[in-house]
């Protein structure tokens, strides 16, 4: 019998007890603000020597931030009604700074592309938008939500979606990602109220996908039904990713030829 422990448990308890390292680790005042408000300073915690049962409750409070964050990498909480406030506000994250009104308009949209989700088999919902540019510079958001199919592995998620609406608009150099989730009305409202309080996170063909096109960084925001908003890197998301520059292409440069003999038809 082998004794297997895996890098996420150690990580874990390694941060519950040293929440500074996680404070090092996540930037900016306003994630450390919401790690330290959930992480307790279990090290500045005399009480917790001598009361086990609350030093456990504490850890359980803090562990499922802690495996958010360890599942995605560097991240930070926001909220979409204080990102409303504070439109021109940059907030960064891992190398890439977005404005409060960039953020809360791609949530918008990829909440407006959730309203035309086909979704008949699943009942889930899903909405993305893409903030992304084209050879001239030019920039547009792209909508879009998942086609289900009556042959269920013919479904495309809305990730993808929104990035052929880009693509075959020749916006292929992604900045930026939002993506919202939930059942319909045809589920009990339980299960839909529940997949509200979670964050929907993008599949893995849809990161590979996403990482074909991207900006290195790209944001990747998520949102939930509530309203707060995780914002994170696709680099993180999808570490090590196999791009086009290991074949040594630049997607955003790509020209078959084509578009210049339309251009000299014109
Ligand atoms: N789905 C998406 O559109 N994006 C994701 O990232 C996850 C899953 C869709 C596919 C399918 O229509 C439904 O959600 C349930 O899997």
């Amino acid at each position: 019998m082998y004794n297997v422990r895996t890098e996420h448990e150690r990580k874990t308890v390694r941060m519950i007890f040293y929440p500074s390292l996680l404070t090092k680790q996540f930037g900016n005042a306003e994630s450390q603000q919401t790690l330290l408000f959930k992480v307790p300073k279990m090290d500045h915690h005399p009480e917790h020597k001598d009361a086990p049962e609350q030093a456990l409750a504490d850890i359980l409070a803090a562990k499922d931030l802690i495996e958010l964050f360890l599942k995605m990498g560097k991240a930070q909480e926001l909220n979409l009604a204080s990102l409303r406030d504070r439109p021109n506000t940059l907030f960064e994250i891992n190398g890439i700074s977005l404005e409060g009104k960039l953020i809360a308009h791609l949530v918008d949209e990829a909440r407006r592309g959730q309203g035309y989700a086909y979704a008949p088999y699943s009942h889930f919902n899903v909405g993305a938008a893409i903030l992304a540019a084209n050879r001239a510079g030019e920039q547009k958001v792209f909508s879009g939500c998942n086609v289900e199919n009556a042959a269920y592995g013919s479904t495309i998620c809305a990730e993808r979606t929104a990035t052929f609406k880009a693509v075959s608009e020749g916006f292929r150099k992604f900045h930026a990602y939002a993506v919202v989730g939930g059942f319909d009305q045809h589920v009990s409202k339980a299960l839909r109220t529940n997949t509200q309080k979670s964050y929907i996170t993008p599949c893995g063909s849809c990161r590979q996908v996403m990482n074909e096109f991207e900006a290195s960084p790209c944001a990747v925001i998520m949102a939930k039904g509530t309203g707060e908003i995780y914002m994170t890197t696709l680099n993180y998301l999808l570490p090590s990713g196999f791009g086009p520059r290991a074949l040594g292409v630049d997607a955003a440069d790509y020209d078959g030829g084509y578009a210049n003999q339309l251009a000299q038809k014109k």
